[in-house]
């Protein structure tokens, strides 16, 4: 059989894979067994912020490795406490539970929110339409999105969703029974959409009036992706909770809850806790992935590269129609066609850059942070090349 064929015959039907088989990856490339070679634009769904076989986390790895992979939480563990000093005083936050995912650090929230709210009998939990919070019941309590609800009901009582960025619908929906808003400042899977200042400044009063908890899902916009340490940094708000994963474990799995002041004594000894979440060789990864992403110029030169990107992705726009919008925040890039975004993404594909397709019309591209100028104009000359051959 070959690998396609097993693929299909061993796995449940949950993944759509791409026709590549990569022998292994190096800097913003994937090198496949049939030697060629592709520029990697969406860098494992945003995990790989320093590319593939970056020496700094094959170092901290190797490292690690060879003191101890796991020893479970009964124990204090040293990377663990690296970074979660890091990732503490960088925020200014209180505490930090790592996970072993995102979805996995929702959930975690979820628990974490509910508990606080019974203090005060608080029980309304609100995510966003078109949010994305994960796979398991809880956060897809937390969404709207059928795609992936369809068929997994009952979802959680007192949840919904409030229409981002409608500040008449938040403030019709929130009141003194609201415990928590979920939300991603800068929506990823929902086709790169941010939120309005107006948006935000309405989320702020509310809070001000009602008490609630605001948690910034920074799982794919965190981490230096758009520039700052966190999406929620381009908008005038501090939430009381931050949820982080795909690129703090440097590649290997990791998820994290950071909490602030208001919300640091809610658990203790026992309520909440995991076999792997923490775990030392992911943690090790995470700390040399932030001592780089937070050294001085790396992310200088993500926004400075993201803006060259934008000056020409709207000269692209004027010369090919069929771009609708172009949303950039640093390195979460949407690229809004008026066709089904997956035929350019294919065609693209076939000529060696990877980019991805989300909210049906929508190019994503969440290059490695570790790319610049070089790799914006690799993947421009694909796009236009692959643009200018519609019809
Ligand atoms: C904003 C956001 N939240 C949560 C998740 C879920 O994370 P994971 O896939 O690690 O469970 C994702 C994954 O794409 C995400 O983009």
């Amino acid at each position: 059989m070959t690998p396609k064929e097993k693929e299909s015959d061993f796995f449940f039907h949950t993944y759509k894979r791409l026709p590549l088989e990569v022998e292994r990856g190096e800097g913003c490339y994937l090198y496949t067994t049939d030697g060629k070679k592709y520029l990697d634009m969406f860098s494992g769904l945003a995990v790989n912020a320093l590319g593939y076989a970056h020496p700094a986390i094959i170092k901290a790895v190797d490292d690690q490795v060879r003191k101890y992979t796991h020893l479970s939480n009964f124990f204090i563990q040293e990377p663990q406490l690296q970074l979660a000093e890091r990732l503490l005083s960088l925020s200014g936050f209180d505490k930090i539970f790592f996970s072993n995912s995102g979805t996995e650090a929702i959930e975690g929230t979820i628990k974490l929110v509910r508990k606080w709210g019974k203090q005060s009998g608080k029980k309304i939990i609100f995510g966003m339409s078109n949010g994305f919070s994960g796979r398991t019941m809880g956060a897809l309590s937390l969404m709207d999105k059928e795609k992936y609800r369809e068929g997994y009901e009952p979802f959680l009582p007192n949840f919904g969703t409030i229409d981002f960025n409608n500040t008449s619908d938040l403030n019709s929906k929130v009141n003194d029974q609201t415990v928590a808003i979920f939300l991603e400042f800068i929506q990823g899977e929902g086709g790169i959409v941010g939120a309005t200042q107006d948006f935000v400044d309405s989320l702020k009063s509310l809070r001000e009036q009602f008490g609630f908890l605001i948690v910034a899902d920074e799982i794919q916009s965190g981490i230096g992706r758009t520039g700052k340490l966190f999406g929620f940094q381009h908008f005038d708000i501090v939430p009381d909770i931050i949820t982080v994963a795909k690129p703090i474990g440097g590649g290997l799995p990791l998820g994290a809850i950071i909490g602030s002041k208001k919300i640091a004594n809610v658990w203790t000894y026992g309520v909440h806790g995991t076999t792997f979440g923490g775990n030392p060789v992911s943690c090790a990864a995470g700390v040399a992935t932030i001592d780089t992403v937070m050294t001085d110029p790396f992310l200088k030169n993500v926004s400075e590269s993201a803006e060259y990107f934008k000056s020409k992705l709207i000269n692209l726009k004027l010369k090919y129609p069929i771009i609708k919008e172009v949303r950039i925040y640093g390195y979460m890039i949407g690229i809004e066609l008026k066709i089904e975004s997956t035929v350019i993404v294919e065609q693209m594909l076939q000529k060696g850059v990877l980019v991805n397709s989300t909210a049906n019309t929508v190019i994503r591209i969440l290059p490695p942070l570790i790319a610049g100028i070089r790799e914006f104009d690799t993947l421009l000359e694909i796009l236009e090349n692959v643009l200018s051959i519609q019809n």
